[in-house]
């Protein structure tokens, strides 16, 4: 009989395939196998039984690859499955970016009385003013299954869109809008865009990628969405840049106590995968990836 140890809570849809050959369960201590979702195992000790570890969900930070790659234990982990979840949060956040959303929404839970409906009108309308999305130039930074979902939704709205990745051309991303332009360096999206969201991994090549220089080439007025990883960005200099009104507007999914209560900053808390179809998803995929493996052998990250 295999062990599964759950790090995470995961749904029963994924957990149902295991079937009876499998005891799975928070209290396990010699596990064959491990399925995580954000919960760091960094500081995790493996049992010398552990063969496989399957995160749901598609970064893998919080796995100490090196470790797993020395000690022989293989890490999957579940590209594209919330793909289409984390592409609607997006497309929300470049509403929020651009529309005066969140300041209208805030401005009206002050408002008591009757006198208050001549003043949304009045005031509303007036303040709350902020541009559209169509013909604008959004910059899309990586492109795996999350970057190409956002590029084919960006294209339908009206937006122009350039993509780079160092390792894929725009061409070549699967099933990538013929639409999407070819950034030719990261250089010419920084230069060239209104809107720029980052759908990087988290390596040594990216963090910090938004930084003071990388910020001085870019528009004034940029708006900047960050659901990838929160270390792709330097808030200090993404800070200093949103006072001084270079940046517009900053939206991310990663709350640090830094950037939380900032004027033009919008932070989420890690809600991109946060639907029931996307856990469904990412706990199917993971499920088989690591019985595959611990049933045949078998190495494959779908
Ligand atoms: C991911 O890496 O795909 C996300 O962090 C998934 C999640 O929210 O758990």
């Amino acid at each position: 009989m295999n062990k599964i140890k759950l790090m995470n809570k995961i749904s029963p849809v994924g957990l149902d395939l295991f079937g009876e050959q499998y005891q799975v369960g928070e209290d396990i201590d010699d596990e064959d196998g491990i399925l995580v979702r954000s919960a760091s195992l960094h500081d995790y000790t493996f049992n010398k039984n552990l063969k496989a570890i399957a995160r749901a969900g598609a970064g893998v930070n919080n796995i100490p690859i090196d470790q797993c790659s020395n000690e022989g234990i293989v890490v999957f982990n579940t590209p594209g499955a919330n793909a289409n979840a984390v592409k609607e949060l997006v497309l929300c956040g470049l509403l929020l970016s651009s529309r005066k959303i969140v300041e209208g929404i805030d401005w009206v839970k002050t408002l008591e009385g009757k006198d208050d409906a001549s003043k949304l009108v009045e005031k509303g309308k007036s303040q709350f003013v902020g541009p559209e999305l169509e013909g604008k130039k959004l910059g899309i930074i990586g492109l795996g299954a999350i970057g190409v979902h956002v590029a084919n939704a960006a294209i339908k709205l009206g937006m122009e869109v350039y993509g780079f990745d160092p390792y894929i051309s725009v061409n070549a991303a699967w099933g990538m809008s013929k639409w999407v332009k070819n950034a030719q360096n990261m250089e010419t999206i920084f230069s060239e865009c209104d809107y720029i969201t980052l759908h990087a991994p988290s390596t040594k090549e990216t963090k910090g990628l938004i930084n003071k220089e990388s910020i001085d080439m870019m528009k004034d007025g940029v708006r900047i969405l960050n659901f990838a990883r929160g270390d792709l960005v330097n808030s200090t200099d993404v800070l200093a840049a949103v006072k001084e009104g270079k940046i517009a507007k900053y939206v991310t999914d990663f709350a640090s106590p830094d950037i939380i209560n900032q004027e033009n900053v919008i932070v989420m808390p890690h809600l991109g995968a946060s639907t029931p179809e996307s856990e469904d998803n990412c706990a199917r995929m993971a499920v088989k990836e690591i019985k595959d493996y611990l049933e045949s052998g078998n190495i494959v990250n779908s």
